[in-house]
């Protein structure tokens, strides 16, 4: 009996043990599972698939045969040894991406990636009703145009959540904070676009203008300022733009002469940023489309490097003088930063134009009406924009790369129904408001 007795007691014994082996195991998983229970964790994670599973949803959505060992991590290492560069930061990034905590995943989201999809709630906001924001000529609903599908489309992320833009939310989180577009007309879009997206088109009329803080108004006899500031009072939010379709400083060469040249000094920064850079929380770079002999005859622009007229040959190609100019300015900002610990800085690359069949100025045109004729889907890991992707490579500046998913979308262009239609020409250039410019700030919202 005793024996038996024992042995039951032991018996009972290794069943207790291996119980608590059990519940140990099982509390350490669940300690270990934890950052993912949360629900806006697990909502990120239905688009954080293992590589493969990504891998298996984008083939069925495209019908592609492309195999799961060709995926990023390899891929992306190939192409910088390819060209040389430190793949170092690559393999990190990556490794990263499955260790990291949900906000550093966030970081390393890669949102030019994905396809357009139907959404029933878009637009964000009326462009009969966002007439306070919104140039008349972008107001595509002001005007004879008859087709609106390019309205309907929202910007899906392949494998990374992207939060819904959500206007209260987006004015909170940028309590006391000034958002700074700097760049060319395609900039001013990206920000009357953002005024109506973050109004929901109303004309809100406790919205400050606070231009002449930023020394923003009309010079007398100018047809309009260099830009636009605009604060909103309850949360002390600014938003502003300023117009330099060069991202380099402009300098009359005699101020006393309207007809005079103008130096374009490609290696300094215009100097409105060097002024207000201080003031500023978030800055969206932009330019490209300037870059080209008649633009720069039209505006009698002469290049000027190291102060003086340039003399060097490899920077007389337009697209080197760009280049130039571009890693200049990435450059300058970069080193800005140590300095703006509150700054975030973005990049945006080239917002692609679609002149089909001749030039802007010789008849080109783009007709298409219908959405994603082209595909609704960008699977490429490089940016379509080589030079504004390595100039923010090894800087702190972020990518806001637009290019390839807006490439899709020939149809949002103004088209026949643009100012000078009436001349013949079309604009291929600049959006349809509300429209593609939208989906930028969207991608915008979810990195600030
Ligand atoms: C508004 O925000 C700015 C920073 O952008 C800050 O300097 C200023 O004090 C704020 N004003 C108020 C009334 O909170
Ligand atoms: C600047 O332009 C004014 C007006 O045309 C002219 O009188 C003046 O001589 C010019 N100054 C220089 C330094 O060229
Ligand atoms: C652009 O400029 C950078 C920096 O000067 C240079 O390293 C790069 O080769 C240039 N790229 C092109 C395409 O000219």
């Amino acid at each position: 009996m005793k024996g038996g007795n024992f042995n039951r007691a032991r018996g009972k014994h290794l069943p207790f043990t291996l119980l608590i082996i059990i519940c140990m195991t099982i509390l350490l998983w669940s300690y270990e599972r934890k950052p993912t229970d949360t629900s806006i964790l697990s909502t990120q994670d239905q688009f954080v698939l293992p590589t493969s599973e990504v891998f298996k949803v984008a083939s069925q959505i495209s019908g592609d045969l492309v195999k799961p060992q060709d995926r990023p991590a390899k891929e992306s290492l190939a192409v910088h040894e390819e060209t040389g560069d430190q793949p170092k930061l690559h393999i990190t990034e990556e490794s990263d991406k499955y260790s990291a905590s949900s906000s550093e995943k966030k970081a390393v989201c890669d949102y030019a990636k994905g396809r357009w999809v139907l959404d029933s709630t878009r637009p964000l906001y009326s462009g009969f009703k966002c007439k306070r924001w919104l140039s008349e000529m972008w107001a595509c609903r002001l005007t004879q145009r008859p087709d609106f599908g390019y309205e309907a489309y929202r910007w899906q992320p392949e494998n990374c959540y992207m939060p819904d833009f959500e206007r209260s939310a987006f004015l909170k989180r940028m309590q006391d904070k000034t958002i700074a577009f700097v760049g060319d007309s395609l900039g001013r879009q990206q920000f009357q676009s953002l005024m109506c997206m973050v109004t929901g088109g109303e004309e809100s009329t406790e919205v400050e203008d606070v231009g002449s803080e930023y020394g923003l108004i009309a010079p007398e006899g100018a047809f309009r300022p260099d830009g636009w500031a605009f604060r909103f009072p309850e949360t002390n939010t600014t938003i502003l733009y300023y117009w330099s379709s060069c991202l380099c400083d402009l300098e009359p060469l005699n101020a006393t002469d309207p007809a005079t040249e103008v130096a374009m000094h490609l290696d300094r920064p215009p100097s409105f940023l060097e002024r207000f850079l201080d003031r500023f929380d978030v800055l969206i770079l932009n330019t490209g489309h300037h870059w080209n002999r008649g633009k720069l005859r039209a505006n009698r622009w002469v290049m000027y490097v190291n102060g003086k007229p340039n003399q060097d040959k490899r920077l007389a190609p337009m697209g080197s003088a760009k280049n130039f100019t571009i890693f200049n300015i990435a450059r300058w900002v970069d080193s800005q930063l140590p300095s703006h610990p509150r700054l975030k800085a973005f990049f945006r690359t080239i917002s692609p134009r679609h002149f089909f069949n001749g030039e802007w100025n010789t008849g080109g045109s783009c007709e298409n009406t219908t959405p994603l004729a082209r595909g609704s889907e960008v699977k490429q890991d490089e940016s379509s924009d080589p030079v504004i992707s390595s100039a923010v490579r090894d800087t702190k500046l972020k990518l806001l790369d637009i290019t390839a998913l807006s490439h899709l979308r020939d149809e949002g262009h103004l088209s026949r129904y643009s100012v000078k239609a009436a001349v013949g020409i079309q604009d291929c250039l600049h959006w349809c408001l509300p429209g593609i410019p939208d989906t930028w700030n969207e991608i915008l919202a979810a990195q600030v």
